[in-house]
C-alpha cells in the first residue's frame, strides 16, 4: 500500500480549541495509508520578519523542514473577524520563505474550521485561494465549516457523528487527491 505522510496544526492557541479538535479528528480518521502528525511548531514561530532571514530562528528552520517533508498539510483554521487567524497565516508565510525556496508547494492541503455563528467559510475560502496560488492542491469537499463549533468539538476531538463523518470524508478525498497527483 502506498503510504503518505502529513502535518496538521491548529490556528488557535486556545487550550480547548475546537480547531485543534478538528485537527486531532483528522489524525484519527485519516485512511490508514495517510499518517498525520500534529505539530505545535506554528505556535512557537515568531511573527514573520524578513530581518530574521539573515539568521533563521531554529523553530522556523524546523517548521520549513516539517512542511517540506509532508505530502499533506491539514490546518484547523479559526475565523477571526472574517479572516483566517494570524497564527495560521504566519505559519504559511514562514513556510514560503526565503523567497524562491518555498517549502509549501506541491502539497495537498485541507482546511477545516470550527467557527462562530458564521461557521468559517469567510476565513477558509480566501485562505484556500491563497494556498492554491502558492502552488498547492486544496481539497475543500465536503465542506468542514462547523457553526458554533466549540459547542460540538473540544481540543481532544468530538463524538458528534456528523462532524466525524465530514472529517473522515474530507480525509478520504485528500488521499484520492494524493493518488491523482
Ligand atoms: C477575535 C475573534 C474574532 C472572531 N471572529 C469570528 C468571525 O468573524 N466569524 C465567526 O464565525 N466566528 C468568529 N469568532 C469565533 C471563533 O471562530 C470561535 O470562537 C472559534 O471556536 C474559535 O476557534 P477555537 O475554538 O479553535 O479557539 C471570533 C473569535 C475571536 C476570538
Amino acid at each position: 500500500m502506498t503510504s503518505f505522510s502529513g502535518v496538521a496544526f491548529s490556528g488557535s492557541l486556545r487550550a480547548d480549541s475546537a480547531n485543534l479538535g478538528l485537527v486531532r479528528l483528522a489524525v484519527e480518521l485519516a485512511p490508514p495509508e495517510l499518517h498525520l502528525e500534529v505539530s505545535t511548531l506554528p505556535a512557537a514561530l515568531p511573527f514573520y520578519n524578513p530581518d530574521l532571514e539573515t539568521a533563521l530562528p531554529a523553530v522556523a528552520v524546523e517548521w520549513r523542514t516539517v512542511v517540506a517533508a509532508a505530502d499533506v498539510i491539514v490546518i484547523g483554521v479559526p475565523e477571526y473577524n472574517w479572516g483566517p487567524s494570524a497564527l495560521a497565516r504566519n505559519a504559511v508565510d514562514w513556510a514560503t520563505r526565503p523567497f524562491g525556496q518555498s517549502a509549501l508547494q506541491g502539497k495537498v492541503v485541507a482546511l477545516m474550521t470550527a467557527g462562530g455563528k458564521g461557521g468559517g467559510t469567510r476565513a477558509q475560502d480566501p485562505f484556500g485561494t491563497i494556498i492554491g496560488m502558492l502552488g498547492n492542491t486544496v481539497v475543500s469537499e465536503p465542506a468542514v465549516t462547523i457553526p458554533m463549533g466549540a459547542t460540538r468539538i473540544n481540543a481532544q476531538g468530538s463524538d458528534d457523528a456528523e462532524v466525524r463523518e465530514l472529517v473522515a470524508a474530507r480525509m478520504a478525498n485528500v488521499v484520492a487527491a494524493l493518488h491523482a497527483r
